[in-house]
């Protein structure tokens, strides 16, 4: 959770933001914030080092100059344009292991729903099959928490619609990108954001999930390992311009909120955006080669059914439905 010290440079934030072009007087702000004088300047000095500009008048105030591109409560819940549950509460780190961990750590004792985790770096990120995700400044990497969200059965829907948020919200940004299944987003064929989704679950619920999604923002491909080069790419690398990320973030909650709020009062998961997804999809209509944990098989894929399965018809004209896997390659595109 956050401590007091990051909700009271939260409150600070968030009377400047409400205070646009008109100098603060620290005497009325420390007033009101119930802080000494000596507190909130220290409290400036690291909202400057984060990346706010202060203008100072001696005996007038501050004046905010500079805002930044982090994903910071208040300049994340200042974009949303409708109330919705998740994001309520960000905590926004400079640096962890993983925001994953660090929400698993905090829903164990207390499962917040809409809480989120945002970091600007990651030290230790993770991928599926225990993969390193590698985090650099410049990235969106951050994790909701939802509580109760769906019975078991239809645990595959969460991360399967969170694809669809991104998707959506990305688009809404004017990027261009396809959904690979089940659930990676790509840009002109190559990864830019990966989705890791960890829960915990009873015999019939989801009692808690924490959806992990890390998206490659405002930097360039060369902040990744050579390894992952050829087949990941970074918005920046794409479109050579930056997002601001607290207004990317802000969109795909509003999404997510929409999707999964659907999702638990049973009006409908991944069957709602079928066909959304599959107009979205890198993967329908290729050749795939999928790995499972019980061998690879190759084959043409062709639909994706109600519960997010791929069907898959074979070389010999057999259909099978693939629950689970990992797409190799698609010919000789990397998809
Ligand atoms: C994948 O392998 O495609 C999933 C990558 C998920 C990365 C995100 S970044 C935020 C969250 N914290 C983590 O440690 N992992 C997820």
């Amino acid at each position: 959770m956050q401590s007091q010290t990051e909700q009271i440079r939260d409150d600070i934030i968030r009377h400047f933001l409400n205070h646009p072009n008109t100098p603060v007087s620290g005497e009325d702000l420390s007033q009101a914030l119930g802080i000494s004088r000596t507190a909130l300047w220290k409290q400036i000095r690291s909202l400057e080092k984060i990346g706010f500009g202060f203008e100072a008048s001696p005996r007038v105030g501050y004046r905010l100059t500079e805002i930044p591109d982090e994903l910071l409560e208040p300049l994340v819940q200042r974009e949303l344009t409708t109330p919705i549950s998740l994001g309520h509460k960000i905590c926004w780190l400079q640096s962890c292991a993983s925001t994953n961990d660090y929400a698993l750590e905090i829903a164990k004792s207390n499962p917040v729903h809409g809480f989120v985790v945002a970091a600007s770096v990651q030290e230790g990120g993770k991928g599926r099959y225990g993969r390193i995700w590698t985090s650099p400044r410049g990235g969106m990497w951050f994790t909701v928490t939802v509580q109760n969200p769906c019975a078991v059965a239809q645990a595959a829907d969460l991360t399967l619609l969170a694809s669809v948020a991104v998707f959506r919200a990305l688009k809404a940004h004017g990027v261009d990108c396809q959904i690979k299944w089940p659930n990676d987003i790509l840009c002109h064929g190559k990864k830019l954001c990966g989705i890791l989704a960890q829960m915990r679950t009873n015999a019939e619920r989801v009692e808690y999930a924490v959806i992990g999604i890390g998206m490659n923002v405002n930097f360039g491909i060369a902040d990744l390992p050579e390894e992952v080069r050829a087949t990941a790419t970074t918005i920046y690398e794409e479109t050579q311009q930056t997002l601001y990320r607290p207004s990317l973030l802000a969109k795909i909650l509003t999404e997510l909120d929409a999707l999964y709020t659907a999702l638990s009062d049973g009006y409908g998961g991944f069957a709602l955006v079928r066909e959304e997804w599959k107009q979205a999809s890198a993967t329908i209509g290729r050749h795939v080669s999928i790995r499972r944990s019980e061998g690879t098989i190759e084959g043409m894929a062709v639909d994706i059914d109600n519960r997010g399965s791929l069907l898959i018809e074979m070389d010999d004209g057999q259909t099978t439905l693939v629950h689970s896997g990992e797409i190799l390659f698609s010919s000789s595109e990397q998809v």
